[in-house]
């Protein structure tokens, strides 16, 4: 994919955003360390200690739990330092990427338990919101749950069956499944609603709108609902998706999905916040 490198950031050394020049032909790329700066460094420990203390009460358990591993409080990590944790914990790996890639080489990253890490990091202007994943988002949002089994095998089954989608040409329809589990996901705890998804739990501000806010919907994960949902890349979400436990994700995805698209590709998609007649939403904490 030609893209232009684009002029970009205050120093000529940062790694280059958008600069899709240095990929190889799967579209990862070496991180290249040296190039971060000591104010990319800061921007990354910033991020880190807000979110984190942020994640109580509002992030899953599994995530929490997991988080450790991934390490690198301080400063932006070596991708091959957590990797030597991430190998032997769940046989995942990560790459770099230049930035986000085409579907079809992202799926197939995945279904080799590759996962793809955008090397660059937002500006301090971009502290609270950027709409395109960098390396803060997809590490500290993405990589903890990668330690987790189940979460660990469900990426690698989305990955193929991302494969096998684009072949039959309903990679938007499993797209909204990604959307709405692995980027925006919520999952039930004893005490109320937890955040899962990789986008809430490296944001600020939707963190606590998502799991407290009375604004935004939530239904249950059902796959047909789910992937009939339309979604917005560049808001909080008005819909989200409520799992009972992880396994729950690999129960889903065991089915075979080609009847499935063959069956949606004939009905219209539901704008997202919608409710629709006979459904009720779940609460955000429990009655009792
Ligand atoms: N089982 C799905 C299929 O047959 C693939 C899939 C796996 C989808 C995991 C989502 C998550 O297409
Ligand atoms: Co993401």
């Amino acid at each position: 994919m030609g893209v232009a490198p684009v002029v970009y950031g205050q120093s000529s050394h940062r790694p280059p955003r958008g600069d899709y020049s240095r990929a190889a032909s799967d579209y990862t790329c070496t991180q290249n360390y040296a190039a971060y700066t000591e104010a990319d460094h800061a921007t990354w420990r910033q991020l880190y200690a807000r979110q984190s203390a942020l994640l109580a009460g509002r992030a899953s358990r599994d995530f929490i739990a997991c988080l450790p591993q991934l390490g690198a409080s301080e400063r932006i990590p070596h991708f091959e330092e957590v990797n030597a944790r991430l190998r032997p914990a769940t046989g995942w790996e990560l790459v770099g990427v230049p930035g986000l890639i085409p579907e079809v080489d992202f799926f197939r990253l995945l279904s080799q338990r590759r996962f793809p890490v955008t090397d660059w990091i937002r500006t301090p202007q971009e502290l609270d919101y950027i709409v395109e994943p960098d390396i803060f988002h997809d590490l500290f949002g993405h990589v903890p749950l990668l330690f987790h089994p189940v979460l660990a095998d469900y990426m690698q089954a989305y990955g193929a069956g991302g494969l096998k989608a684009a072949e039959l040409g309903a990679t938007e329809l499993l797209a909204r499944l990604y959307w709405y589990t692995i980027e925006f996901g919520l999952i039930r705890e004893h005490d109320g609603l937890k955040a899962y998804g990789a986008g809430i739990l490296s944001s600020a501000s939707e963190l606590a709108y998502s799991v407290s806010s009375p604004t935004p919907l939530r239904l249950p994960l059902a796959l047909e609902r789910t992937m009939r949902t339309r979604y917005r890349i560049d808001d909080f979400q008005q819909t989200y998706f409520v799992i009972d436990d992880l396994q729950q994700l690999l129960d889903f995805a065991s089915a075979d999905f080609a009847p499935l698209y063959a069956r949606l590709a004939t009905q219209p998609s539901i704008e997202a916040g919608t409710l629709l007649p006979g459904e009720v939403a779940v609460p955000t904490r429990p009655a009792h």
